[in-house]
C-alpha cells in the first residue's frame, strides 16, 4: 500500500498548528507537510517540513501536490465569520475557490482522502436554537456561513460525482492555548482567559447571555482524525457532520474563572458581532456523528477551564 502523504493547507492557524503536530505523531514527522501564506510558524519550526503556499494559486499548488507525492489534504485555509463580514468578496473568494482548487487537484490526482472543515455558521436565525440537528431549514446570514453551506455541497457533489472521499465536521468554536484564534464570532471564549490571566478582567464584544456551541481543540482534533481514519463506509454523511462539545455563555465562563481567579472582573460591551451570535444555534445535535463513527466529547467547561488556565500558566 502507498505511503500516506499529507498536505496541510493553513497550518499556521489556531486549527493548522495543533492538527499539525497531531498529523506528524502519528504518520511521521517528514511525511506531513505544513503549508500557509505565512512564512514560517514559530510553534512548528524545525517540527517537520514547511512549505510558504497560497491555496488561491492552482498551479503552485498542483506543483507542490506533485512534487512532494500528497495522498491527503487537510485545507484549513478560510476567512472566519468576523473578518468575513468586513470584506465579504474577499471570504467568498478565499473560502470557495481555495476549496474548489484543493477538490479539483485531489480528483485528478486520485487523492485518498481530503478533509474540510465547515462551521456551526452554516445555520441561521431559522433554524432550531435548541439542539440544532443534523439536517434542518438551514438559511445562514454571514457570507462565512454562506459559503461554508455552499462549501458543503460541493464536497458533497465531488464525492458522488467524482468519488473524491472528502469528509467534514461543522466545527462549534473552538478553544485553545496554543494558537491564537483568527477572526471568529467565538474567539472571546479564548481572550477571556489570556485577559483574566494578564490583567484580571475582560470585556467581552457578546452580551452575557449569549450561549454559543464550543469545543476544547483536543476534542476538535480528536474527531478530526477519528473521522478521517473512519472506514469510508461509516462516512454517510457527505456534506458535513455536526459534532457538539459544550455549550456556555461568557456569564458561565466568567464564573467558572472567578474560581481559579476569584478577583476576575468581566464587562460587556456587544458589538457587530452580537447580531452573528444571536442568528447561530445555542447547541447542537450530533447523534448522527456519533452513531456512524462513534463520536464523544471528552471535555466539559469546567474541564477545559482548567486545563487552559494550568497551560497558560505554565506558558508564563
Ligand atoms: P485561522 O484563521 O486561525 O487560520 C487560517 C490559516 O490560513 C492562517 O494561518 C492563514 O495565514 C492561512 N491562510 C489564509 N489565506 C491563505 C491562503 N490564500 N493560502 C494559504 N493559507 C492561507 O483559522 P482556524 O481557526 O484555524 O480555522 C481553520 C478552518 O476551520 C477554517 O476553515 C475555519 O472556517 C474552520 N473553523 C474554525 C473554527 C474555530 O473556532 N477556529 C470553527 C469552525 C470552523
Ligand atoms: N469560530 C468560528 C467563528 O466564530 C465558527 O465557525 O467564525
Amino acid at each position: 500500500m502507498q505511503k500516506e502523504k499529507i498536505l496541510v493547507i493553513g497550518a499556521s492557524g489556531q486549527i493548522g498548528v495543533e492538527l499539525t503536530m497531531a498529523l506528524r505523531k502519528i504518520y511521521g514527522n517528514a511525511n506531513v507537510v505544513a503549508s500557509d501564506l505565512r512564512e514560517q510558524n514559530p510553534l512548528l519550526e524545525g517540527t517537520g517540513p514547511y512549505v510558504s503556499l497560497d491555496v488561491m494559486n492552482k498551479e503552485m499548488l498542483h506543483v507542490q501536490v506533485i512534487r512532494q507525492n500528497i495522498t491527503q489534504v487537510y485545507l484549513l485555509a478560510a476567512i472566519l465569520s468576523a473578518t468575513g463580514e468586513k470584506n465579504p468578496g474577499l471570504a467568498w473568494n478565499l473560502n470557495m475557490q481555495g476549496l474548489l482548487n484543493v477538490l479539483d487537484i485531489a480528483r485528478e490526482e486520485k487523492m485518498h482522502k481530503v478533509y474540510w472543515p465547515s462551521s456551526i455558521a452554516v445555520f441561521g436565525p431559522t433554524s432550531p436554537r435548541q439542539n440544532c440537528p443534523q439536517q434542518t431549514i438551514i438559511e445562514p446570514i454571514t457570507v462565512y456561513g454562506i459559503s461554508k453551506y455552499a462549501g458543503e455541497f460541493w464536497c458533497n457533489y465531488f464525492f458522488q460525482r467524482f468519488g473524491v472521499d472528502v469528509r467534514s465536521i461543522r466545527y462549534p468554536g473552538l478553544i485553545s492555548y496554543k494558537s491564537a484564534p483568527g477572526g471568529g464570532t467565538t474567539d472571546y471564549a479564548v481572550e477571556i482567559f489570556h485577559d483574566a490571566m494578564s490583567d484580571k478582567s475582560y470585556e467581552c464584544f457578546l452580551s452575557e447571555d449569549t450561549y454559543l456551541p464550543m469545543m476544547y481543540m483536543p476534542d476538535a482534533i480528536r474527531a478530526t482524525i477519528e473521522l478521517m481514519e473512519a472506514p469510508a463506509d461509516r462516512i454517510k454523511v457527505r456534506t458535513s457532520y455536526n459534532v457538539s462539545g459544550m455549550s456556555f455563555s461568557p456569564k458561565e465562563i466568567a464564573a467558572e474563572i472567578q474560581k481559579s481567579i476569584p478577583d476576575f472582573k468581566m464587562s460587556y460591551k456587544p458589538d457587530y458581532r452580537q447580531h452573528i451570535a444571536d442568528s447561530w444555534p445555542q447547541s447542537i445535535d450530533d447523534s448522527v456523528a456519533r452513531s456512524d463513527w462513534g463520536w464523544k466529547e471528552e471535555f466539559s467547561l469546567a474541564a477545559m477551564s482548567k486545563d487552559m488556565l494550568d497551560n497558560l500558566r505554565q506558558q508564563k
